[in-house]
């Protein structure tokens, strides 16, 4: 079945934790940490996770969208998150990083900007529990879906397959009903959502048509 992970990005922040037990009911709660470095946008830190994952009992799907990812990931794990995701653009040692958030006992993840292969990380699947593959540049909610990146996730799907692994695929970025379905057909089977759930009046009602559209 597929997976809905809300962002809290398109929440309101003045009122999060009411935010995010708005969508309880759904896989797991995405997280943009953001540092105005790897990305023109500043969002929040580790006293905001370690906040949030107090106040709801949805698990915490951080996306790291911060330089010098090696030194800064292991910090979201101990603030409560369950999985962190990484950019291999931002990480000096992705197979070093991966084990180490491993061993901390949540899952690993690697995320791939849009102009990022994924043929050079081949070798290093077996090491992440999840891949997420940008459909956005990343940076902002309320892009516009980059469907020239279809290609990418059917390919990804293929090596996953090719390995016998057990490995997520995640999308993120402007993935909404009308696009969700070509990302599931490629191969995605963990659809983070922002404004397509937090744009919406039922945010909850939002998460269940998402998830019933991608397991059409
Ligand atoms: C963008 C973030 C996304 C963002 C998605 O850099 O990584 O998680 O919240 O927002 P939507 O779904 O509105 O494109
Ligand atoms: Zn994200």
């Amino acid at each position: 079945m597929a997976q809905i992970n809300p962002s809290i990005l398109s929440a309101d922040f003045a009122r999060l934790a009411e935010e995010a037990k708005a969508v309880e009911g759904a896989d797991w709660l995405h997280v943009d940490v953001m540092d105005n470095h790897f990305v023109p946008n500043l969002t929040l830190g580790v006293p905001v996770v370690e906040a949030l994952s107090k106040a709801t009992d949805t698990p915490l799907d951080c996306h790291l969208m911060i330089e010098d990812a090696d030194r800064w990931a292991p910090q979201y794990v101990e603030a409560g998150a369950g999985s962190v995701t990484f950019h291999v653009e931002a990480a000096a040692a992705p197979v070093r990083l991966a084990r180490e958030i491993r061993a901390q006992g949540a899952r690993a993840s690697m995320a791939l900007k849009p102009a990022t292969p994924i043929e050079p990380y081949e070798d290093l699947l077996p090491e992440l529990d999840m891949l997420l593959i940008m459909t956005v540049e990343p940076g902002f909610g309320g892009q516009a879906f980059l469907d020239i990146m279809l290609p990418k996730i059917r390919r990804t799907r293929e090596l996953i397959s090719k390995h016998g692994l057990e490995l997520w695929l995640q999308v993120d970025g402007g993935v909404s009903a009308s696009t969700i379905e070509r990302c599931a057909e490629a191969g995605a089977d963990v659809f983070v959502a922002g404004s397509a759930v937090y744009g919406t009046q039922d945010p909850a009602d939002a998460v269940r048509a998402l998830r019933a559209r991608a397991d059409a």
